[in-house]
């Protein structure tokens, strides 16, 4: 046990119990499983919230891209520019319609995709461009948006880790064709299993997504196209709608605590990666950038020692996956940034029940950590 797990969804629990259990005993009752009324109202309060003008909740963050890419008409041979900084489930998404992934290189400050990277990586295959707004701080999102209108790509956002971060007053989700979420438990909005959703403008893109997430089903006998199985279950609709009512005053709350940590480690070895100008982060992950002569496992050891957990998103990028070494463009050497920040990423604990006296110990170890750990060899 940690004094100061990476997250503490135990005492998010505490927080809402009554509302979690009753959400729960009325599906039970009412053994709306799959889909169905606990589902739908969850879809219309986060389209709500978000300012999107339609929500489809599916079986996961992976299922939503999935289904999102290729409602916008993403196929079979397409490439799909994207960043190698992610989870693997970006690029598996690209992969499981057939299409490549062409990774471009991220900006140093924030880690996420870097615009000018876009256009040198066109080709006439390029159909789609997948900004990650990675830890939860969009992308910056104007100069994606114009490049694409001028090529003629659509733009899904992975919004899978940013649940209300906003880019100059839009929210995550509402700013390309389309855009998916994930409500894996940790994050800022999690479900109690696996769970997704689509957002999108486009009555189009979601019409398809509504029918490709249940088999192709028009009706109950009529299958209008070849889709498959990627419903959310009405628990997770349920327990999610309860959750949501909560998501701004959490969001206020991790604002809150990555703001203090910003200026605790002000001055000291250690930079946070920061959301580009205009945006504001949802900050789902807190990452800093650790000096150069510092060993990132020595760094975890001395945090461990000290009753702290920490992570790392992520230490092996996309493109350097043995699952697709064979792709063009994968190979050490092609990302300098990429590669560079994983080597030297560190994700601290945030979260909104994260004590100022947790808070404070996190940002003194790892200055701590820093001053006392001697020069990696060379
Ligand atoms: C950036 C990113 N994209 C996609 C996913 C996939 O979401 P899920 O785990 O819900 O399938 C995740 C979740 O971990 C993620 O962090």
């Amino acid at each position: 046990m940690h004094d100061v797990p990476f997250l503490d969804l135990g005492a998010q629990y505490d927080g809402i119990r009554r509302e979690i259990d009753k959400a729960i005993a009325s599906v039970l009752s009412d053994h709306a499983f799959i889909q169905g009324p606990h589902v739908a109202r969850f879809e219309q309060a986060f389209a709500d919230c978000i300012g999107a003008n339609h929500c489809i909740g599916v079986s996961s963050g992976t299922s939503a891209l999935t289904l999102a890419l290729e409602a916008v008409g993403v196929k079979r041979g397409d490439e799909v520019i994207t960043v190698s900084n992610t989870f693997f489930a970006t690029t598996e998404a690209i992969c499981a319609l057939g299409a490549t992934p062409v990774f471009i290189d991220i900006d140093a400050g924030s880690g996420g995709m870097d615009p000018d990277g876009i256009e040198p990586a066109i080709t006439s295959r390029t159909t789609a461009i997948v900004p990650v707004h990675i830890y939860g701080a969009p992308c910056d999102m104007d100069p994606i948006l114009a490049i694409a209108r001028r090529q003629g790509l659509k733009v899904v956002e992975d919004a899978a880790q940013a649940h209300l971060a906003l880019y100059k007053g839009r929210m995550a989700g509402t700013m390309g064709d389309a855009a998916s979420f994930s409500f894996f438990p940790g994050k800022n909005l999690g479900a109690y299993g696996d769970a997704g959703a689509v957002t999108t403008a486009d009555d189009a893109v979601a019409e398809r997504v509504r029918l490709v997430r249940d088999h192709g089903r028009h009706s109950k006998y009529e299958h209008r196209v070849v889709g498959g199985n990627h419903r959310m279950d009405g628990l997770q609709g349920a327990v999610l709608t309860v959750k949501l009512r909560h998501l701004p005053a959490w969001t206020a709350a991790r604002r809150a605590a990555a703001a203090r940590y910003v200026n605790l480690f002000a001055g000291s070895a250690i930079r946070p990666l920061r959301p580009v100008e205009g945006a504001e982060s949802a900050w789902h992950l807190f990452a800093v950038v650790l000096p150069e002569w510092v060993s990132r496992e020595r760094v975890q050891e001395h945090l461990e020692r000290r009753g702290i957990a920490s992570g790392v998103h992520y230490p092996v990028p996309s493109h350097l996956q043995p699952a697709i070494s064979g792709l063009p463009g994968c190979g050490p050497g092609t990302l300098p940034v990429s590669e560079r920040l994983a080597r030297s990423v560190l994700s601290i604990p945030i979260f909104p029940e994260l004590s100022d006296r947790q808070l404070e110990a996190v940002a003194g170890a790892l200055i701590e950590a820093c001053d006392a750990i001697a020069p990696m060899e060379a």
